[in-house]
């Protein structure tokens, strides 16, 4: 009986995450959901500064997308393209500005 009752709560709550995740989908590229990913599997190796040091190497939105398959590569992490787009967006939003309107899978 407990148990039961455990689960539909388990239950509600997913369901409520499903309609929050929808309407993230819904928008289009999702910068919070970029960062999160990023903070999550990025920071072993360097901060953010990296992102914004005087010499940095990333010089365009080509590049950045480059830099970011090479080094998620290295982490080993597996994230699908929609995932990947939000990452690079949020780097690009947050620290690049690149030019806008390109780099958008949806
Ligand atoms: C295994 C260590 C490692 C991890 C983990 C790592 N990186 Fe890197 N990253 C590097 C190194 C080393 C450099 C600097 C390369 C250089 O200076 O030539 C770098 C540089 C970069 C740059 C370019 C900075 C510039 O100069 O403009 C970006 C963007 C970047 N990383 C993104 C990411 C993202 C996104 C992740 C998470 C998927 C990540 N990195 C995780 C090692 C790592």
């Amino acid at each position: 009986m407990k148990i039961s009752a455990g689960l539909g709560i388990a239950a509600g709550a997913a369901a409520l995450l499903c309609a929050s995740l929808t309407v993230h989908a819904a928008k289009g590229p999702d910068i919070a959901r970029g960062k999160q990913l990023h903070n999550q599997s990025c920071l072993s190796c360097h901060n953010p500064s990296v992102y914004t040091r005087p010499n940095h190497k990333v010089r365009s939105l080509a590049a950045l997308r480059t830099q970011v398959a090479g080094c998620r590569q290295a982490v080993g992490v597996r994230w699908s393209p929609a995932e990947r787009a939000d990452v690079i967006d949020y780097l690009n939003r947050t620290f690049y500005h690149f030019g806008e309107g390109s780099g958008h899978h949806g």
